[in-house]
């Protein structure tokens, strides 16, 4: 297997997913800036993933702060944590897991040593924790695909996304162990081909078998019969149901309604924010206009082409089949299946 974000030996170790497939290469994070930095350049990337890396990059920060008093250093920290929250908007995983951190941030009493100790700790458990969650998703979801099923999925919702084993590529995974005699449709995924790079690499390395498309041939492969259902990720879920996920998600969900196919979102509760009624108030990160008029820094469009790159878009609650959750699956009306799921939590 491989290791999508870690700790290791006092640093933050993450495989560079900019370089899939062709290098695999590890890098050695020794700052919580150098942390922000690959989460922004998608070094690691994957809300849940992105969610590890912002805790252990609070960890790594801590150790390095050298102020003693217990003020101080916590006024430091919480630029820290402010600094890994300014990398990318969309995926709530990341706000979720560094409010978790600043928690323990607040509620610490004791020294700056322990207080270290105690934020390391924590950003381990977040990355165990969600591989349990992982594995519990792919549980339930692989329960919704039946033998012989050919599942279309789109970007990366895998192991790279996550701490290991993925939520979307989880249920896929499962499906596969279970001798379900399954096959992938992988589309793509421009502008950043997630799906070519991060979800073939991944699938071929299990031997799950995959056929890879272009984004624009899911309309014909559903035509054909193709496809039995669509399985995504999701990088931020509204209390109503609508999903944030990768570019292209949206016109997947209205592809499948148009074939009466299932369209199925696998996320665990972090991605759920019950803060934000409808997908409508999901920020969206735009990213640079480079990655749509070049590939691999490869000119593709020419010199001056104006181009627009939103990474995500929201799919309405209204073209998804489900939710699979760890804690199980949530049908519509999502909003009462949400509001059931997280009685008794606070919002922020
Ligand atoms: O821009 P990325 O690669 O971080 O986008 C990732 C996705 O959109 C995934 O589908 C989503 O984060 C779910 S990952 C389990």
């Amino acid at each position: 297997m491989f290791t999508t974000v870690d700790w290791k030996d006092d640093a933050v170790v993450m495989l560079d997913q900019t370089l899939l497939p062709q290098r695999v290469v590890y890098r050695r994070l020794k700052s919580w800036q150098a942390v922000a930095d690959a989460i922004r350049r998608l070094v690691v990337r994957g809300a849940p993933a992105i969610g590890v890396a912002g805790a252990m990059g609070v960890a790594l920060g801590a150790s390095r702060i050298r102020r003693k008093d217990p003020e101080g250093f916590k006024k430091e920290l919480k630029k820290v944590v402010r600094g890994l929250a300014r990398t990318r908007p969309t995926a709530v995983n990341l706000f979720w897991a560094l409010e978790r951190m600043e928690k323990m941030i607040d509620a610490h009493a004791g020294s700056k040593d322990e207080l270290t100790e105690r934020l390391l700790e924590e950003a381990i458990r977040i990355k165990d924790e969600d591989i349990e969650v992982c594995r519990r998703i792919g549980r339930h979801g692989a329960r919704l695909v039946k033998k012989n099923y050919t599942i279309l999925t789109h970007c990366n919702a895998g192991g790279l996304a996550t701490a290991g084993y993925g939520t979307a590529l989880g249920v896929i995974r499962r499906a596969h162990q279970d001798g379900k005699n399954i096959k992938v449709l992988v589309d793509e995924t421009r502008p950043v081909l997630q799906g070519a790079r991060l979800t073939m690499w991944e699938l071929l390395k299990e031997g799950i078998p995959a056929t890879l498309i272009t984004d624009n041939m899911a309309g014909y492969m559903m035509q054909q019969g193709i496809v039995d259902c669509v399985i995504v990720g999701a990088d931020r879920i509204a209390a109503n149901g609508d999903v944030a996920n990768k570019i292209g998600t949206y016109s997947v969900a209205t592809l499948a309604r148009a074939h009466r196919l299932p369209f199925y979102v696998a996320a665990p509760l972090s991605t759920i924010d019950i803060n934000i009624p409808t997908g409508d108030a999901i920020p969206i990160e735009e990213r640079s206009s480079k990655e749509v008029t070049h590939i691999k820094n490869i000119r593709v469009a020419p010199r001056g082409a104006e181009a627009r790159n939103p990474a995500f878009d929201v799919t309405p609650a209204r073209l998804v089949t489900a939710i699979i959750t760890e804690k199980g699956v949530l049908r519509p009306p999502f909003r009462k299946a949400v509001k059931a799921l997280f009685k008794g939590a606070q919002k922020r």
